[in-house]
C-alpha cells in the first residue's frame, strides 16, 4: 500500500465508505477484497478536466459528465474536478445551478466544481463569487488568451483581490494574447492553415512572458495562484525562481507535455488536429524539462486537462478540410490515461518513486482544493477511494479499449505498463477487470474547504544552488 509519503503492507477495514481500521491480520469481514501481488493507491483525484462545457467558441465537449466520470473511474480517478464555465452576459449562480444539475444524474465518482470567470462585472465579483466560494466552489480559473474569455490586467488584479479576500484558489491559463495573434495573423496572411501552426502561433516566449507578468501580479496582493498546464521551459524557470523567493506559486502540468511534441501536429490532412490543445506540446527538450521540474517539486499537480472534442464538424473541424488552425477546437482527451501514462513511464521506467506518483496525480490535488483528507490519501477517515495496480500488464494504447466519446486518442500506439486493474469508491467496486459496477449519478458532489499549504518537494535554498 502506498500515499504520498509511506509503503506498507496491511490490511484495510472500510466501513460506510470511509477507512476504519489499517493494521496486519484485521478480522474477516463481510466482504473481503485479495489485493495480494498488486499495488494499492489512493484513488487518483483529477483536479482540471471539461466536460460538459461549452467552449467559448460554442462547440460542446465529447464528453457529458457520464461519459466522462465513466472513463474516469476506468482510469483509476474517482474525484475529479471540472469547469462551470461563466460566458460573457452569464450569471455566476446560474452557471453553478446549471452544471450542478448536470452533474447529480450523471457522475459515477465524486466531484468538485472549479469557476472559469470571464466577465468580472461588479455583481458577479461582488456578490455571486464570495457567496459561491463560502459554498465550496472555492476555485476559479482565468484566462490570459481567448478572445472570449481573456482578462486583462486590470480584470486579472480585480479577480485576484476577491480571491485574497475570501481565500480562494485562482488557476491561471497563462498565454499572452497579443503575441499569439500577432504570429497567427502573419501566418494566416502568408496562407499558413494547417494545424501544425497553431503551434508556431502558441510559442513558448507567450507563455513564459504571460507566467512571469501574472506572478507579478500576484506578488502586488499576495495571492496564492496555481499556473495551470504548464509546458514550456522559460515558464518554469519563472515559476520556480517566484517560489525560490517565497511566493506562493504552484504549477501543474498534464501528460501532453510530458509524451507529445510539437511535431505531432504536423501530420497529413488534418490530422494533426487531433493534437492540438494550448499551450501546445513542443519538443523533447520541454519534456525534459517538465519530468525535472515534477522531480525537483517546482510543479506539484499532474492533471489531464481532459479537453474532449471528436474529429468532425461538431468538434475539431468546424469547417470541414477547410478549417485553419485558429479555428480548431483546442484541447486533447487524457481522462483515462493520465494515470496509466505517468505510472507507466514514471514509475515503471524508474523516474519517480511510487510515493511521488501518489502526490501528484492524487494528494496534492486534494490539498490543494481543500479536499484532504476525505481524498487523495489512505488513512483511517478518509474516503475508501482507493486502485489495486496490476504492475505486470502490459497494454499497447487503442482508443477501442477507452471509455470516453472522443473517438480516438493522441496516445495509441504507446505500451504501457501497469494498469488500474480494480477500483474502488467510497468503499465499493466501481471497476473490476474491464467491468463497470456503478450505477450513473451514484458519485458524490463535493465542497472544497480551505486549501493545505504545499511542501516543495525537493527546493534548493538559493546559497546551495550556487554551488550545485
Ligand atoms: O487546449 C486546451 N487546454 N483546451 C482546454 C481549455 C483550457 O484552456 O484548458
Ligand atoms: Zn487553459
Ligand atoms: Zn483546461
Amino acid at each position: 500500500m502506498c500515499t504520498a509519503s509511506d509503503s506498507f503492507e496491511a490490511d484495510l477495514g472500510i466501513d460506510d465508505g470511509r477507512i476504519v481500521a489499517i493494521a496486519s491480520n484485521l478480522p474477516p469481514g463481510e466482504r473481503d477484497i485479495d489485493a495480494a501481488g498488486r499495488w494499492v493507491l489512493p484513488g487518483g483525484v483529477d483536479s482540471h478536466v471539461h466536460l460538459e462545457q461549452k467552449s467559448s467558441m460554442g462547440v460542446m465537449t465529447a464528453d457529458d459528465f457520464l461519459s466522462g466520470s465513466v472513463s474516469a473511474a476506468f482510469g483509476g480517478t474517482t474525484t475529479f474536478m471540472s469547469f462551470a464555465a461563466q460566458h460573457r452576459g452569464d450569471s455566476l449562480r446560474e452557471v453553478i445551478d446549471d452544471y450542478r444539475a448536470r452533474a447529480l444524474p450523471r457522475c459515477v465518482v465524486d466531484y468538485a466544481f472549479h469557476l472559469i470567470v470571464s466577465d468580472p462585472t461588479p455583481r458577479a465579483m461582488d456578490v455571486e463569487l464570495p457567496a459561491l466560494i463560502a459554498e465550496g466552489v472555492r476555485s476559479f480559473k482565468v484566462y490570459m488568451t481567448y478572445d472570449r474569455l481573456r482578462l486583462d490586467d486590470a480584470q486579472l488584479l480585480d479577480v485576484l483581490a476577491v480571491a485574497q479576500r475570501e481565500q480562494a484558489m485562482v488557476m491561471v491559463h497563462a498565454e499572452n494574447h497579443e503575441v499569439i495573434q500577432w504570429i497567427a495573423r502573419r501566418l494566416l496572411d502568408r496562407g499558413h492553415r494547417a494545424p501544425k501552426y497553431h503551434a508556431v502561433a502558441h510559442a513558448p516566449v507567450a507563455e513564459a512572458e504571460a507566467t512571469h507578468r501574472v506572478i507579478a501580479l500576484s506578488t502586488l496582493l499576495e495571492q496564492p495562484l496555481l499556473i495551470v498546464h504548464v509546458s514550456d521551459p522559460v515558464a518554469i524557470e519563472h515559476i520556480r525562481a517566484a517560489q525560490t523567493l517565497g511566493v506562493r506559486v504552484y504549477g501543474e502540468t498534464c501528460p501532453q507535455y510530458l509524451f507529445l511534441t510539437a511535431e505531432d501536429l504536423d501530420k497529413p490532412g488534418m490530422d494533426g488536429a487531433m493534437w492540438c490543445c494550448s499551450p501546445p506540446p513542443r519538443d523533447a527538450r520541454a519534456q525534459e524539462a517538465v519530468w525535472r521540474a515534477l522531480s525537483n517539486g517546482t510543479l506539484q499537480v499532474f492533471s489531464s486537462d481532459h479537453a474532449p472534442y471528436r474529429f468532425d464538424a461538431s468538434g475539431k473541424l468546424p469547417r470541414g478540410a477547410d478549417t485553419t488552425f485558429k479555428e480548431m477546437a483546442n484541447g486533447v482527451p487524457g481522462i483515462e490515461l493520465r494515470l496509466p501514462l505517468l505510472f507507466s513511464e514514471g514509475v515503471m521506467a524508474g523516474r519517480m518513486t511510487v510515493n511521488e506518483f501518489v502526490a501528484l496525480t492524487a494528494t496534492n490535488h486534494a490539498k490543494m482544493y481543500g479536499l484532504h483528507p476525505r481524498k487523495g490519501t489512505i488513512a483511517v477517515g478518509s474516503d475508501a477511494d482507493l486502485v489495486l495496480w496490476d504492475t505486470q500488464r502490459r497494454t499497447v494504447v487503442d482508443w477501442s479499449l477507452l471509455h470516453d466519446n472522443v473517438g480516438y486518442t493522441p496516445y495509441a500506439g504507446r505500451e504501457l505498463r501497469g494498469w488500474p486493474q480494480t477500483v474502488i469508491r467510497r468503499g465499493e467496486v466501481i471497476v473490476d477487470d474491464g467491468t463497470l459496477y456503478a450505477r450513473p449519478g451514484s458519485g458524490q458532489y463535493l465542497r472544497c474547504g480551505l486549501p493545505l499549504p504545499l511542501e516543495r518537494a525537493a527546493a534548493a535554498p538559493p546559497a546551495r544552488r550556487l554551488f550545485s
